[in-house]
């Protein structure tokens, strides 16, 4: 029988953490810890783990939901998975990620989509993706008291119009129009930037010259936290893996000897053993097989 590694005990009630919480971090130079989840269960286990915040990313249409890239992910199906994430994840920051098409017709429709996140899905904030032509609705978001992390660099809703999922700010225009970006959403309100797929020394310089917390992710060790998809972190989706994912484990290869392995023992009649299987008393079941005697039937004549 295979044995399972042991768990690390829940450490003690963890203080909850907040958008001030990330700014004071930073402050300290303490490093932020972000992973997505998308269910209860890993919620759960990330919380315990003492994660600072979770991010309900729109990547759950890939890696969950099987679709080719982020673009078909709809809101129900975003508050779907937060409300989960909520159930699982108490102290650390919730972070509901708006889809593609959530807050890109109208500031009202993205005001609404934004607080459904908050009122329904339980998140603390929500994330949206781009720069100075997101101004107006990250400052209605704002000013409707919700918190909004910004997304620059590689922003997956965008992926026809970048030609695919390449780096960004590589020349010295783009580079400078992303660190323009980043101060702009920083006045506009946002209390946090992910930074995703850009060189390592621009991340660098733009995460001194704000006073918000940078998430990177395949951005360098330069911004003040990382993000990094969970079944990623955890070698569980092997369609691609990106340069910049550190795999943690190996878990798509232990799922697959696991299933081979139950598969091998059902057919053998290996499982279930005695240990796996419910029993009854000896005087029930002995009671039982009288009961279930034919009765004899009395013929007339
Ligand atoms: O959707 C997502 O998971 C993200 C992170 C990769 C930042 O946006």
């Amino acid at each position: 029988m295979s044995t399972l590694p042991p768990v690390s005990p829940a450490p003690l009630e963890r203080k909850k953490i907040t958008t001030l919480a990330f700014r004071q971090k930073k402050a300290r130079g303490e490093k932020i810890a972000v992973l997505t989840a998308y269910d209860y269960p890993s919620a759960l286990t990330l919380d315990r783990a003492g994660m600072d915040c979770i991010l309900v990313g729109d990547s759950l249409g890939m890696v969950v939901l099987g679709y080719e890239n982020t673009l078909p992910v709809t809101m129900d199906e975003m508050i779907h998975h937060c409300r989960a994430v909520a159930r699982g994840a108490k102290s650390a920051l919730l972070i509901g990620d708006m889809p593609f098409l959530s807050y890109q017709v109208s500031v009202e429709e993205a005001v609404r989509n934004a607080g459904r996140f908050l009122q329904q899905g339980g998140m603390d904030a929500v994330k949206l993706e781009g720069g100075r032509e997101r101004l107006d609705v990250v400052r209605a978001i704002v000013g409707a008291g919700i918190p909004v992390m910004g997304h620059l660099g590689l922003t997956p809703q965008s992926v026809h119009q970048l030609g695919g999922f390449r780096p960004q700010g590589r020349t010295a225009a783009s580079a400078k129009r992303l660190l323009e970006d980043a101060l702009l959403l920083e006045q506009a309100g946002c209390f946090s930037i992910v930074l995703e797929s850009v060189p390592a020394r621009l991340a660098e310089l733009v995460s001194r010259r704000l006073s918000i917390p940078t998430i990177g992710i395949g951005a360098g060790a330069g911004c003040d936290g990382q993000v990094l998809v969970f079944h990623d972190l955890l070698g569980l989706f092997d369609r691609f893996t990106p340069k910049f994912v550190k795999q943690y484990a190996h878990l798509n290869a232990a799922m697959r000897s696991a299933f081979d392995e139950y598969i091998a023992d059902v057919r053998a009649g290996r499982f279930p053993a005695g240990e796996h299987t419910v029993e009854m008393a000896e005087e029930e079941w002995e009671e039982f097989v009288k009961l279930d005697k034919p009765k004899s039937v009395k013929r007339k004549v």
